[in-house]
């Protein structure tokens, strides 16, 4: 959905932050009880520096849904708001996927694109439905990747341009991926996951042509988030 686009870049531009926060927090590291708090602590502490938040299925799946809702009413005019749900399903079940991403406020579903063009439509068509974004994954960073879902790198981005994707996410640890796509494709948004620990470094996919830089536990492993976002954030201005 353009709607998507456009916030994202709204709010990546106020803040001058091209960074987006993943949260795969989960109960083995932190109590359960704490990770609601822990969350909100990193959202006030980072407001400044971070343009969106991308949770992941470990915290989805571990935080009670009317508390993650909660939280994201409590911060989206603050951030903007990504469902990694990595959807790779039939189009009834990822239909169903996409209303109860929409149902917790969130503004955006990751989905594969290897799962075809008909099962890539579904969810786009029912996320256009309820107004929110699909970004669409199309090469991974960890090395085998090259083994399988890479080697459909050209196909999997025609399949989500045709679907009609509003943006990929493509591995800041190979840029040649987000070099060729930004290359073909202008107006897609890029979002690029793999920078710190994966081994990328901060700036590296936007200069390659990224728009975000997606970074999870470098920030919230870390004794300091806020010291590591400001550090990061100076390699990802607009
Ligand atoms: P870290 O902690 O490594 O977190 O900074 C990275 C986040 O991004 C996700 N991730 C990917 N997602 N394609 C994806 O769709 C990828 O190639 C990829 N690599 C990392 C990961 O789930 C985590 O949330």
């Amino acid at each position: 959905m353009k709607e998507f686009c456009d916030k994202a870049v709204e709010y990546g531009r106020r803040k001058n932050s091209r960074l987006v926060l993943a949260l795969d927090l989960f109960c083995e590291e932190i109590d359960c009880k704490d990770i609601p708090r822990k969350i909100v602590s990193i959202l006030d502490d980072l407001r400044k520096y971070v343009a969106g938040v991308k949770f992941g299925l470990p915290t989805i799946l571990t935080m009670q849904r009317g508390v993650l809702k909660e939280i994201i009413d409590v911060f989206k005019s603050e951030y903007f708001f990504i469902a990694d749900m990595k959807i790779a399903d039939i189009g009834y079940v990822s239909r169903v996927l996409v209303k109860i991403v929409k149902a917790v406020g969130f503004d955006a579903v990751i989905s594969h694109a290897i799962i075809g063009y008909d099962a890539l439509k579904e969810v786009v068509d029912e996320a256009k439905t309820e107004g929110i974004g699909v970004l669409s994954v199309c090469a991974m960073s960890h090395k085998g990747a090259e083994e399988a879902i890479n080697t459909l790198f050209t196909k999997n981005l025609e399949i989500s341009v045709k679907a009609g994707v509003d943006g990929f996410i493509l591995p800041a640890t190979m840029p040649k991926y987000i070099m060729e796509a930004r290359r073909i494709y202008r107006e897609h948004l890029i979002f690029s996951p793999g920078v710190g620990i994966q081994g990328a470094s901060p700036g590296s996919a936007v200069r390659a042509g990224a728009d975000f830089e997606i970074v999870g536990r470098t920030l919230y492993t870390s004794e300091s988030p806020l010291d590591i976002a400001m550090k990061i954030v100076d390699k990802l201005r607009w």
